[in-house]
């Protein structure tokens, strides 16, 4: 009895002094509430300098008229042809929109291969690729001799001037095909469809990942005005007033902005909270300067910085016993998946071991234990940072809404959300803490950001229908 008393005081005694050691490292990393509520202001001033016309081409945050002015009614249908491009895996769909007067949705999908030699060639290769996948996908489901309205889930910032119309801002991510840039993507993909004779389609919409997953949560919800990708990469969409969007005519109603708030910080808004490792990171990246908030948040680049983190401490003699090995000092060798195991609850601790002597160290069990603290620490401050700028928009919404309280709906897609088990928590707890005046709902959307693009296309082919009768 009493050996298991001290074995418990042990164990409690290294936890202790090594979650003080990582603290002390990375006190950086640590954002205040204060610090929160101060890139919250930073935020919200940086919504407004994208949205005024003036002060737009020199924002950071981009803030982009997406064109989508309604949110779904429950009286879309029909069948639909979706494509998805730039989250974590390239899919091909078939949605069917409501059926017998019932409001669901089905759908049927593909997975396609995206390999580097493609997203980072030639562009009218990448989109010729695309147009093959689309082929195959409507041969193997039968779908060759319809004409079928598609709707395109292009996950990259794009300059809209309608719907139907996407020109390409710059690549983020893993993508850099060339010769893509500042040109519209829906031509693009309409040029390259043209190769195949038998196929008849005709390309309604291009929508954001952040626009499909809102819409998609809408369907269900219809106090959806708020869509949040936390994935590859991260974003954010929300229904903004017309009067206040400069760069698009007419003061009715309200349109859903992209923010593209990944930029945020590219201006150097967030040097002061910046650190050495995301700095590091930066140059190491496919795109120097660009998408700094996005770094510190979403899943191409957790893994990385918690790589960062430990060789650094490796180095100073803090971890493995001054130990480094060659897939520790290698780009990518910790993924953000990796990151998620190691926080696990129960499972938590054996799975660091085990990922670590896959890396080929040899750590001690005071190794493990810090080397989750960083983990905690650098998914901490992504959940922390999305929660600050999530917070702003929410304030935005209920000052322009011009109440007391709010009372919304988030709809939120993104692996890294999907698989981190503490992250939706401490996104939603931070939420509700810097924004106590909004009642906020947060409604995970499984394939919204997929199945958004059909969902655009149905409510924009319901309008279009409206409209002629
Ligand atoms: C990147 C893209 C953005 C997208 C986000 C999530 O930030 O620029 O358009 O919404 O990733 O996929």
């Amino acid at each position: 009895m009493f050996a298991v008393h001290l074995m418990a005081f042990y164990f409690s005694k290294l936890k202790e002094d090594q979650i003080k050691k990582v603290d002390r490292f990375l006190y950086h990393m640590r954002l205040s509430d204060d610090t929160l509520l101060d890139i919250m202001r930073r935020f919200r001033a940086e919504m407004e300098k994208g949205l005024a016309k003036d002060t737009n081409p020199t924002a950071a945050v981009k803030m982009l008229p997406t064109f989508v002015r309604a949110i779904p009614d429950g009286s879309e249908n029909g069948e639909f042809l979706s494509l998805d491009l730039g989250g974590s895996k390239f899919r091909v769909l078939k949605v069917q929109v409501a059926e017998e007067g019932k409001r669901h949705v089905q759908m049927e999908s593909q997975f396609y291969p995206t390999p580097n030699e493609i997203i980072r060639g030639n562009g009218t290769e990448l989109f010729e690729y695309v147009a093959d996948c689309l082929a195959d996908f409507m041969k193997t489901k039968d779908l060759k001799h319809k004409k079928l309205p598609l709707g395109l889930t292009f996950s990259f910032p794009c300059r809209q001037t309608k719907l139907e119309e996407g020109v390409l801002l710059s690549w983020t991510k893993k993508f850099k095909a060339r010769g893509v840039q500042d040109t519209d993507v829906v031509s693009r993909l309409t040029k390259a469809m043209r190769r195949h004779k038998d196929m008849d389609v005709d390309i309604l919409a291009v929508v954001n990942d952040t626009v499909g997953t809102m819409m998609t949560c809408a369907y269900d919800d219809p106090y959806c005005e708020v869509g949040v990708i936390i994935g590859t990469g991260t974003n954010a969409c929300y229904m903004e007033d017309m009067s206040n969007i400069d760069l698009v005519e007419g003061d009715e109603g309200r349109m859903c902005i992209n923010t593209e708030w990944g930029a945020f910080g590219d201006d150097e808004a967030l040097e002061d909270i910046r650190t050495e490792f995301d700095r590091e990171l930066d140059l190491g990246s496919l795109n120097p300067g660009k998408q700094m908030f996005e770094k510190m948040i979403s899943g191409l680049y957790l893994g990385e910085l918690v790589r960062l983190i430990l060789l650094k401490m490796a180095k100073a003699g803090l971890l493995f016993g001054g130990e480094k090995s060659s897939a520790l000092h290698t780009k990518g060798k910790i993924e953000t998946r990796h990151v998620a195991a190691m926080e696990k609850y129960k499972e938590g601790l054996a799975n660091t071991r085990e990922i670590l002597v896959d890396l080929g160290l040899e750590p001690s069990e005071a190794d493990c234990i810090a080397v989750q603290h960083v983990c905690t620490i650098v998914s901490f401050r992504s959940a922390n940072l999305c929660a600050a700028a999530l917070a702003a928009i929410l304030t935005r919404l209920r000052e322009n809404k011009k109440v007391e309280r709010l009372r919304t709906t988030v709809g939120v897609d993104g692996t890294l959300y999907k698989i981190h088990p503490q992250y939706p928590k401490r996104l939603h707890k931070v939420v509700r803490k810097l924004v106590p005046s909004c009642d906020v709902r947060f409604l995970l959307s499984e394939s919204g950001s997929t199945k958004g693009a059909a969902m655009v296309t149905a409510v924009a082919s319901r309008v279009q229908a409206q409209r002629k009768q």
